[in-house]
């Protein structure tokens, strides 16, 4: 990834590809990257990815799928989108030692056939949609969200995961416990001056790239903005400054 003011990648959440390709088209070269997940994917496949791409060719894409099923379909599905060239992809920790280790194998020898860069696989622990209580009803009623999240944290680091989605309120501990090198990917990410939405606890971006969070992930304060270029770029001017790089 080239040097970018504002390491956030902006969630293009839209099955509405005509929506989604403006929104591209203004947040290209102030954003780090764009984050394509379930709802637009589904909609639109892979050709969607490409009408976005088509549209900046080199803007670094999240593509946020969580995988979650056997090693063998995981590692065909890692295969599967690696024509994409995203930058990142995503697995639920929760699918276990070999499940994750099929990932990271398929991205590197698939990158490795096609002389490309392999993407970033990093994991995601516990949804932060799930409080103790609803971890309780699935039966992971052992241990507190902290303790689950940070043990499967420490898992994939050791299945050789370049890191994890976590919330804000995580990122010290993990920071803390899986070092420096190991990718910290935020969601849940607020503006002060920008709506919460449906996100709970959230830290600003200055606070969260602070605690040690390596990319954002803000999708409604420039998507629903507006002006979604100019909201970024306010995004972005907020992050330079804070880091007293104005
Ligand atoms: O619009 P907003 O900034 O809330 O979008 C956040 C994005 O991050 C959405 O695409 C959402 O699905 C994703 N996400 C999240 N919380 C998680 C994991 C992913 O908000 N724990």
């Amino acid at each position: 990834m080239t040097l970018f003011s504002a390491p956030v990648f902006c969630a293009i959440d839209t099955v509405d590809i005509s929506r989604a390709r403006s929104i591209v088209t203004a947040i290209a070269g102030v954003v780090a990257g764009i984050k394509v997940g379930l709802e637009f994917f589904h909609a639109n496949g892979t050709m969607g990815i490409h009408a976005l791409r088509d549209l900046c060719i080199s803007i670094p894409l999240f593509l946020d799928l969580k995988f979650h099923d056997i090693p063998t379909t995981v590692a065909g599905a890692v295969r599967g989108v690696m024509p994409l060239q995203p930058f990142m992809i995503d697995v639920h920790a929760s699918g276990g030692r070999a499940m994750m280790e099929a990932a990271a194998a398929a991205s590197a020898e698939e990158a490795d056939k096609a002389g490309a860069q392999r993407p970033l696989v990093v994991a995601v622990t516990v949804l932060t949609s799930l409080d103790s209580y609803a971890m309780a009803e699935v039966g992971m009623a052992a241990s507190s969200v902290t303790d689950q999240v940070m043990r499967l944290a420490s898992l994939a680091q050791a299945c050789g995961l370049d890191g994890v989605v976590c919330s804000a309120h995580e990122v010290r501990r993990l920071r803390a416990g899986c070092g420096p090198g190991f990718r910290l990917v935020v969601p849940g990410v607020r503006p002060v001056w920008a709506d919460h939405n449906d996100q709970r606890r959230v830290l600003t971006p200055t606070e969260a790239l602070a605690a040690g969070a390596d990319l954002l992930v803000i999708g409604r304060p420039v998507t629903a903005a507006s002006d979604p270029a100019a909201a970024a770029r306010r995004i972005a001017r907020e992050i330079v400054e804070s880091r007293g790089c104005a």
